[in-house]
């Protein structure tokens, strides 16, 4: 290596490092007031020769339900959430404001930067006091920004860590059993459907391919599903070290507990359990085995049989649901590299479907919410496959929760796998 080199990849490792001590948590969120001018991300409509659209801010405030997340807090509905679990007020109980409001520590919040925001740009962006004054124009790049502290939501193992935060809760906070007993909604999440939803306030042009890469809604479906089944797992494992009589009821599957009192039509699906075992929720973790099974067969069995064993781990004991916990984890770090090493190609994605179908013929998909993935799962796959299947008869099964047949989405699987196009 000349000297020259060595000279310039030092310094470059010194910026490097140096930028470092920039990014991260510690920066000032400057407030979405300071992003939404008309000039910056605030314009009526798309601005064609920039880079970006420019109308992120008008997309956020008109149709976006995180600009309203903290007016929600006020709303008669949190006031009787409130009410039940003894809140005095809902707005300014940092319990519910961690996920309703960009809840950063006052000396974080900068001068224009309001609680009542809601969910604003940086709660996803991150703050941006290091890079608000050079991530645009001509000497901007990129890579400098992310250097500065942006954060890197075009990855989709980064986003879905964000969203996984506030749409699964993490170990400092969780929407309670509390919480849902009091009449908040149960969460759910799946990160291509939810971007989509939330809605896009990005364009993918060439220009963004050519700053971001390939967007490929399988991959980032199946990484978004790989880092929720982490966390969860992580929820799982830190609501275990509990010394009281009940876990956290929110960790468990909803309708392992709550369903009709009458023997269930369905007892033997799935994974090997007693009748009345109390189910962890396994969607993300079956998703994931459907998936792997299609690139590894070996992971995919194992996977499987560690799934079993968190579910039986649950009524022994919270020693063994720790191990069962950690056991998961490494082997879902096996499966990222299989998984990560490249997108599914069209014929894997159609050996996916296939897969998927026959899980839930099984019985693996037993739970509501796992219903709700796999429908979620197909559809997505049928549209990146161009089929025009619609799977309206899963769609419909999944009418009333409180009405669910595990026995009539197996027999609508099997339905589906006799009808299935070839690919
Ligand atoms: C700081 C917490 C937080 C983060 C981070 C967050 N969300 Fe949300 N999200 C919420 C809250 C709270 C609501 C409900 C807002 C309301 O209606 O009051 C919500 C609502 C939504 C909705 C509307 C849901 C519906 O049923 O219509 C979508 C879609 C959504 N979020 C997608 C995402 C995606 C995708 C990400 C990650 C890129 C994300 N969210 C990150 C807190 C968050
Ligand atoms: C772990 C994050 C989290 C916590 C903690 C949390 N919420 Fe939510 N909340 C959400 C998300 C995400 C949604 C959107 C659910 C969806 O539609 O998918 C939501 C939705 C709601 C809704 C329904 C909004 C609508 O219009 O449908 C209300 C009301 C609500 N939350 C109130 C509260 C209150 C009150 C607290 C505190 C006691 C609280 N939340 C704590 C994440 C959270
Ligand atoms: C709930 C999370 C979330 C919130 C809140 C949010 N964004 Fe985004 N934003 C994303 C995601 C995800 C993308 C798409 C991935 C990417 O390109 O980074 C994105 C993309 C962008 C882009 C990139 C467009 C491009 O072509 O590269 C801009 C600019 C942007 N957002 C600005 C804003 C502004 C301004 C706000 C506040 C008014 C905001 N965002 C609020 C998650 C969020
Ligand atoms: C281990 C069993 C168990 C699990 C798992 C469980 N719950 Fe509950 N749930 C209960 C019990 C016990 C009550 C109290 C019933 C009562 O007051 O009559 C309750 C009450 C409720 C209520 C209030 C019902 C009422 O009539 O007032 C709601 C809503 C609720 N749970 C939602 C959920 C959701 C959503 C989940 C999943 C995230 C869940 N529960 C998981 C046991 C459970």
């Amino acid at each position: 290596m000349s000297i020259c080199k060595a000279i310039l990849r030092a310094v470059s490792a010194l910026l490097i490092l140096s930028s470092a001590a920039f990014a991260g948590d510690d920066a000032i969120h400057v407030g979405v007031a300071t992003c939404a001018s008309s000039v910056c991300h605030g314009r009526a409509g798309e601005k064609d020769d920039s880079i970006v659209a420019q109308n992120e801010y008008r997309i956020w405030a008109k149709y976006d339900r995180h600009a309203r997340a903290y007016q929600t807090l006020k709303s008669a509905q949190s006031q009787t959430i409130a009410r039940k679990m003894g809140i005095p007020d809902a707005s300014q109980a940092p319990e519910c404001l961690r996920c309703h409001s960009d809840y950063q520590a006052t000396e974080k919040r900068g001068e224009r930067f309001y609680l009542e925001d809601g969910v604003g740009c940086e709660a996803c962006h991150g703050g941006a006091e290091h890079w608000l004054d050079n991530h645009y124009g001509e000497q901007a790049s990129h890579s400098a920004n992310l250097r500065r502290g942006l954060n890197k939501t075009e990855d989709p193992m980064v986003a879905a860590q964000i969203c996984a935060n506030c749409h699964l809760g993490s170990n400092n906070q969780l929407a309670t059993h509390q919480m849902m007993a009091a009449g908040h909604p149960r969460l759910r999440f799946e990160l291509d459907t939810w971007l989509t939803l939330m809605p896009y306030h990005h364009v993918v042009d060439a220009d963004y391919r050519e700053r971001k890469g390939e967007v490929d809604a399988i991959d980032r479906w199946l990484k978004g599903k790989l880092v929720t089944a982490k966390q969860y797992l992580n929820i799982l494992n830190h609501h275990s070290q509990t010394e009281s009589l009940l876990p956290e009821l929110a960790v468990f599957d909803c309708h392992s507990c709550h369903r009709p009192m009458q023997s269930s039509d369905d007892p033997a699906a799935g994974i090997a359990l007693a009748p009345g075992s109390l189910r962890i929720q396994d969607a993300d973790l079956r998703l994931l085995e459907s998936a792997i099974s299609v690139r590894d067969g070996k992971l995919a069995n194992t996977l499987e049989a560690q799934i079993a064993s968190l579910h039986q781990a649950a009524g022994k004991g919270f020693k063994e649901l720790r191990q069962s916990c950690q056991t998961l984890e490494s082997t879902l770090n096996r499966l990222e590299q299989t998984l990560s090493a490249n997108p599914y190609s069209r014929q894997e994605k159609g050996r996916l479907q296939g897969s998927l179908l026959a899980a839930a013929a099984r019985g693996d998909f037993r739970d509501y919410a796992d219903a709700e993935q796999l429908f979620l799962g197909l559809q997505l796959l049928a549209e990146e496959l161009d089929q025009t299947q619609t799977y309206q008869g899963l769609f419909s099964l999944l009418d009333n929760e409180d009405n669910y047949s595990a026995a009539r989405i197996r027999q609508e699987a099997r339905r589906l796998m006799d009808t299935k196009p070839k690919e």
